[in-house]
């Protein structure tokens, strides 16, 4: 058995692949079935006159999703998907698939959710997983090829490591117990043990809204070090950003340009050095009292605005004189399903782009009245990395905003050495990190002032009180990396079986 994404090594030769149909169309004679094998896709093509009318009619009876066997010699054909075609000697059923429930057509999101289990089949699902899995990959090598130790941190905890709002309690043989937040606080340990170290596993918030960027499921990887400061953590977190990226292009070219249809450009702004920013700064750029590459917020947004609506006056012109083009008649039929494609086309941009001109006032509004000492929205995330146009690290942060374990900037306990990673174009926060408190007496008086129980940190105080080193780390939220990527509007498709508020099945 062959694998289509192996066909370029057997061109002009005898294959057999089997796979699913993913699409099939008749004419004259001959079938085009579309098949698909998780490698990749490839047409195939039947020939009545080659296979026989039993292989013809046998194949030609299966409907979308049946699954089957092809033989066929391997041609190469720029035109296709993939690059290669099927040209069938033989073939036949495995199991047929009837009334497939996820049918060409249009579908609303719920249904397809309810049927994640089957939609994962789907072009567009398909490249994400892809993504995925590239993305996982990636990450690994990252850590791997500089040293760091993967570890495992537990799931089931005792204590909340990233405040008590979000936990998932659970009956621990009769005490109460949770679903880890983080594996943050038991990475330190294990950064005292091995030095640097990184996680790599689920993690579990209690998000009690519907959003774009929450699961109640995600992926987290957490690197820990010893020795390092927030510098070196910010050092790290960028080439960590901009070789994933990078790679993750490189490798999934044809799932981010052909099914997704992703604007690399937006991407590649990781080659640029990430600008850092500290809290404060971002407030003044964001309330538009400090200039980036000599324009303000506002007057980046006001631009925004007035391209979007000379965009979208000249779609409207295109629409008006091609509509006439068709009212006037007389036109060959080609052309004029040319036209009325071309028409819905423009209507549908014009739709998303009427959107976005319609959110730019109420990001100024929210921009301008940002109160300082508060946590970024998610518009005014979207507006400063607008401004750099690239990936944009926020640091120093307002001390009642941020977690217990952040470490006080020095001489400064209104901040901490907090960081957060914003993505451009409104995809926010994927990183958030710091370096630790490494002061007893400081996060004794955190602990209590965060409402924390005491008695289940003990162990998590041993690391100051043996041996105690500056330290610092990050979580990276994979599905959010991915969201980013592929550029989907909505976390939950980055995820096999995405677990969120009022959704727990399939
Ligand atoms: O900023 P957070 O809460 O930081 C921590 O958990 C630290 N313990 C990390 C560390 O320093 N070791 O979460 C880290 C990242 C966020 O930047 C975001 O990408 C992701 O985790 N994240 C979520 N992703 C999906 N759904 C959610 N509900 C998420 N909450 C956080
Ligand atoms: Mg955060």
């Amino acid at each position: 058995m062959v694998y289509i994404e192996q066909l370029q090594q057997f061109e002009g030769q005898t294959v057999t692949l089997k796979g699913w149909q993913a699409n099939m169309r008749e004419s004259k004679g001959l079938l085009f079935i579309v098949l698909r094998d998780g490698s990749g896709f490839c047409q195939c093509v039947v020939n009545l006159e080659e296979v026989g009318e039993d292989v013809f009619n046998e194949l030609k009876a299966l409907s979308l999703e049946s699954s089957m066997e092809l033989t066929g010699l391997v041609k190469k054909d720029d035109r296709q998907i993939g690059g290669y075609e099927v040209q069938v000697t033989n073939g036949k059923a495995i199991s047929a698939s009837i009334d497939y429930p996820i049918a060409k057509k249009e579908h609303g999101v719920d249904f397809l959710m309810d049927k994640r289990h089957l939609w994962l089949r789907s072009r567009r699902q398909w490249a994400l997983m892809r993504i995925r899995n590239a993305v996982t990959f990636e990450i690994h090598a990252f850590f791997q090829n500089r040293g760091f130790m993967q570890m495992d941190a537990p799931l089931l905890t005792p204590n909340a490591a990233e405040g008590t709002s979000t936990l998932f309690d659970i009956d621990f043989y009769g005490r109460p117990a949770y679903l880890s937040q983080s594996g943050q606080l038991y990475g330190e340990a294990m950064a005292m043990a091995m030095g640097r170290i990184y996680t790599f596993g689920p993690t579990f918030r209690a998000e009690k809204s519907k959003t774009r960027r929450h699961l109640s499921e995600f992926w987290m990887i957490e690197p820990e070090m010893a020795f390092f400061d927030n510098d070196m953590n910010m050092d790290l977190m960028e080439d960590m950003i901009r070789e994933v990226v990078t790679k993750v292009i490189e490798k999934c070219r044809f799932e981010l340009t052909e099914v997704l249809e992703r604007d690399l450009t937006k991407l590649e702004t990781v080659a640029q050095k990430f600008p850092r920013i500290t809290y404060t700064e971002a407030v003044h750029i964001l309330k538009g009292n400090q200039a980036v590459n000599g324009k303000t917020s506002i007057e980046v947004l006001q631009d925004d605005l007035a391209a979007l609506q000379k965009q979208i006056a000249d779609n409207e012109t295109e629409i008006a004189d091609k509509q006439s083009q068709v009212d006037a008649g007389g036109i060959k039929k080609g052309k004029l399903n040319w036209l009325k494609n071309k028409i819905d086309q423009l209507k549908v941009e014009n739709k998303e782009l009427q959107e976005r001109a319609d959110n730019i006032p109420q990001w100024l509004e929210s921009a301008k009245n940002f109160t300082e000492g508060e946590d970024f929205g998610g518009s005014d995330e979207t507006v400063l990395t607008r401004l750099f146009d690239s990936p944009v690290m926020v640091y120093n942060w307002p001390t009642p905003i941020k977690a217990f374990y952040m470490k006080e900037v020095e001489g400064d306990p209104n901040f901490v050495k907090g960081v957060d990673l914003l993505a451009p174009e409104g995809y926010g926060e994927i990183v958030g990190g710091s370096e630790r408190e490494t002061d007893i007496e400081v996060l004794l008086q955190k602990i209590k002032a965060h409402n924390l129980p005491q008695e289940v940190f003990e162990w998590y105080l041993d690391l100051r009180r043996y041996g105690s080193v500056p330290h610092s780390g990050f979580g990276l939220g994979l599905e959010r990396l991915i969201t980013w990527i592929s550029g989907t509007r909505h976390i939950r498709e980055t995820i096999p079986f995405p677990r969120l508020y009022g959704r727990v099945e399939p």
